[in-house]
């Protein structure tokens, strides 16, 4: 599994911006949604279109500045929503033809740089890494879940070697002194017991908290869920993700809604499952030279797109079951929980 948490940015960037518009198709008008709103890169590309509307999504209250912005300049034909892409059938969408939906999964440059959000290890202060609308923090994870339940999130989440190393010495620590963010990078030091000096040795700690707290898995199905349903004829659905989990459960699932593979050609055509999507490329489109050295904080994204076939509303996919040893460890956290 890679690495996700890198600090080589020296300014927000929208990752694959060409290559999602020309996915998506912006010139031939239409509603879009964008589920990642961030600093609204994406959107604002598709906005440059003539007869297109934009509704944008982010679980961080901080993106309303932006969204606010993009309004007052393109008053009526863009609104924003606080709200957990999960949570995309909450919308009322009327009559809406919505021709695209998008997804920049992870945290954004702007977030990583916030102290207060704690999603870097160079973050001094409380452990958080919450991105909005969340539960529980990270503070709450690492002094309240037992060893066996951190080790599972560790090794599940980010294939950390170490993990059982890491979990045992966080509880012998936490005994001791409170954890906060630079208390943490110094027990994972102590438990590694390879160096390796290209990659800091808590970006894996820190990346499986951050899935485990801001409940990354079910966001991410959930959101593919409702994405498809809502959906019209012609309509794209675009990812971009950033680590193997990501990707495995997002390519998985595109398989799984275009391709009929189980279906034997002796069995009766009446029982053959509706292909109600198409996936143009098999292949993830990835950033180009050009842009991996412009931005070196692109170079583990993959876009991968489907398109419907048919209005239709009943969607038929097992990812659930599939990912369901995923979806078990993030009930760890349901025992933590604050608000519902
Ligand atoms: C990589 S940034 C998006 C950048 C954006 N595409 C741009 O061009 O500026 C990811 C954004 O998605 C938001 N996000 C992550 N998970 C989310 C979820 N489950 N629901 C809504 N927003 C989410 C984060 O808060 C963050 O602002």
């Amino acid at each position: 599994m890679e690495a996700t948490i890198v600090l080589d940015n020296v300014k927000h960037y929208s990752v694959l911006l060409k290559e999602i518009i020309s996915v998506i198709s912006p010139q031939h008008g239409g509603t879009f949604i964008d589920c990642t709103l961030g600093q609204g890169g994406h959107t604002k590309e598709i906005l440059k279109y003539q007869n297109t509307k934009v509704i944008g999504l982010d679980r961080d209250i901080k993106c309303e500045v932006i969204g606010k912005e993009i309004e007052e300049k393109f008053p009526n034909r863009f609104v924003f929503k606080n709200l957990k892409f999960s949570k995309l059938n909450n919308l009322k969408l009327k009559n809406e033809n919505i021709k695209g939906i998008i997804f920049d999964l992870g945290y954004s440059f702007t977030q990583i740089k916030d102290p207060k959000k704690g999603l870097s290890f160079n973050s001094k202060g409380e452990l958080n890494m919450m991105m909005g609308l969340n539960d529980f923090s990270a503070k709450e994870v690492i002094n309240n879940l037992e060893a066996k339940e951190i080790e599972k999130i560790l090794k599940y989440f980010a294939d950390e070697k170490d993990a059982k190393t890491i979990a045992k010495n966080i509880i012998k620590e936490r005994h001791l002194k409170k954890i906060d963010t630079q208390e943490l990078v110094k027990i994972i030091e102590n438990s590694k017991r390879k160096k390796n000096y290209r990659v800091h040795s808590s970006t894996k700690t820190f990346q499986a908290l951050r899935i485990f707290i801001n409940k990354e898995i079910s966001e991410l199905i959930n959101g593919l869920i409702n994405s498809v349903k809502i959906l019209k004829k012609d309509g794209v659905l675009a990812v971009i993700t950033f680590h193997s989990l990501e990707d495995k459960i997002v390519k998985y699932f595109f398989k799984n809604l275009s391709e009929n593979k189980s279906i034997s050609r002796y069995q009766p055509k009446v029982n053959q499952k509706e292909i109600l999507f198409k996936m143009p490329l098999k292949k993830p489109i990835v950033p180009s030279n050009r842009e991996l050295k412009e931005n070196p904080s692109s170079r583990s994204a993959k876009l991968r797109y489907l398109v419907k076939n048919e209005d239709s509303y009943e969607i038929d996919s097992d990812i659930f079951d599939k990912f369901s040893h995923l979806i078990e460890i993030e009930n760890l956290g349901l025992k933590l929980w604050k608000n519902s």
